[in-house]
């Protein structure tokens, strides 16, 4: 007996069963649809559906499959039920016999999946926003190490102001922190239970689904059986989070391969995170920086499709949703091990201080330090930006940095610039003028690790 073979009398085609199944993606929500099942259980007792034995045997029965599948989630796939609530329910029919058939009383497979689905992005979610710390605290142990490090700065790749590596760290913590907030207020807004709902109207059982939504962990329960049983909002945010911390990740990649080119040589990464080449030995290639940056396209485009997916369906459930799980596991699985892997990697950054400070000193990164100097003697910011870009040409000219400049020459562009101008142009006091909130000054710096430390 199947779980809908009443209504036919025909078999259907193996290909239609390969293509309707959707047991080889849902087996991982098994240990969600025991603990979804006992909950349920547990309200049926409770408006008398079942005795209190027969609960607990059902109970005692779901308690055993669930360790069954905590030690190999994979013997699941040998069998051929459609998807894992009939795996579930077969496997308790095996154990109890016909108690077993009472357990689905009142509940759909509807409310059932987006339960499962819930509790299993909860779960996920709590995993992730772990990995997001333990990212956000690799980048600050390495900030602390690296404050007093000088770094170009760049804007359109070129050469724009001095920074400290500490402030590079701490622009992606910043990052991976609204991630979490994200992920934190994701988890917040999908906190209600929809178990209870049947299969769109509402179960006809009065049950009390605020308690059963306890019992299971929620915040609440949800509030409209037909939403209930058809909102994936819940999937589309975790997705949309992932997507924009996969984008935070491929950027602070991008930002790493650079620095670890020959060209830049502001650092290197450790031989457990990088690979050779099969034909040129001097390689060492950044490989697991360009998969993080690589895979934010999947995750990306998991986005995407489940958008479409969910584009002008109608109410309330329809079978396309089944596609919601694929690309939400395989995102879940990318971004968490690219997080693992960005820790691993961060942990093993040695900075070449001597080439990123030569790199800072290079390119002129100093011309606005002059501008300000010339402000500081009364001259208008836009005129003193023009005399400090046609000094920059002369440098260019000259093949010399600002400071190396002789004073008669600078004098050449505005008699306004006298000895004192030396002191200015140098790396530290380009640094150390950014004392603004937010600004790369070290006593700025240090405000900002003393706060994520807190
Ligand atoms: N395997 C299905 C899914 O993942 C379970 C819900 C089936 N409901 C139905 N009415 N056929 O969406």
């Amino acid at each position: 007996m199947g779980l809908w073979g009443g209504r036919f009398t025909g078999q259907t085609s193996d290909l239609f069963k390969e293509f309707n199944d959707s047991l080889p993606v849902d087996y991982r929500m098994a240990e969600q649809d025991i603990i979804g099942s006992v909950a349920w259980s547990r309200a049926l007792a409770s408006v008398n559906v079942l005795t209190a034995d027969e609960q607990q045997k059902l109970e005692a029965a779901l308690n055993a499959l669930l360790a069954e599948v905590q030690a190999d989630p994979k013997v699941i796939l040998q069998s051929d039920a459609e998807d894992i609530h009939s795996w579930v329910e077969g496997k308790l029919i095996d154990a109890v016999g016909d108690l077993g058939k009472k357990l689905h009383t009142g509940r759909s497979r509807n409310d059932q999946v987006a339960t499962d689905l819930k509790l299993w992005c909860r779960k996920q979610g709590e995993e992730l926003s772990e990995l997001l710390a333990a990212l956000i605290d690799a980048l600050v142990t390495l900030a602390e190490r690296e404050q007093d490090t000088v770094l170009p700065g760049y804007t359109h790749l070129q050469r724009a102001q001095p920074v400290t590596f500490a402030h590079w760290c701490l622009a992606y913590v910043e990052m991976f922190e609204r991630d979490k907030q994200r992920l934190a207020n994701a988890l917040e807004l999908m906190n209600a239970s929809p178990l209870g709902c049947g299969a769109l109207a509402g179960t006809a059982y009065a049950i009390d689904r605020e308690a059963l939504a306890q019992d299971l962990g929620f915040a609440r329960a949800t509030r409209n059986s037909l939403d209930s049983v058809s909102d994936r909002d819940h999937v589309l945010e975790l997705l949309s989070v992932a997507s924009i911390s996969s984008v935070h990740l491929s950027r602070m990649a991008e930002d790493i391969i650079f620095y670890n080119t020959g060209e830049a040589g502001f650092l290197e990464m450790g031989d457990e995170v990088t690979s050779g080449s099969s034909l040129m030995p001097q390689k060492k290639n950044p490989d697991a920086m360009e998969l993080i940056r690589g895979k934010a396209g999947r995750v990306v485009g998991s986005l995407t499709g489940m958008m479409v997916t969910m584009k002008a369906l109608p109410l309330a459930y329809n079978k396309d949703m089944q596609e919601d799980k694929e690309g939400l596991f395989d995102t879940v699985d990318t971004w968490s091990i690219c997080l693992k892997m960005a820790i691993l990697c961060i942990e093993s950054i040695k900075v070449n201080k001597e080439r990123t400070y030569q790199a800072a000193q290079q390119g002129y990164s100093n011309a606005t330090e002059l501008a300000d100097y010339l402000v500081a003697k009364g001259i208008p910011f836009r005129e003193a930006h023009h005399i400090v870009g046609r000094a920059v040409v002369g440098a260019i000219a000259a093949n010399k940095p600002l400071e190396d400049m002789p004073i008669a020459e600078l004098k050449t562009f505005s008699d306004q610039i006298e000895d004192d101008v030396y002191q200015h142009l140098t790396i530290e006091a380009c640094l150390e003028k950014r004392v603004a909130k937010g600004g790369t000054s070290k006593e700025q710096v240090k405000a900002a690790l003393a706060a994520y430390k807190k």
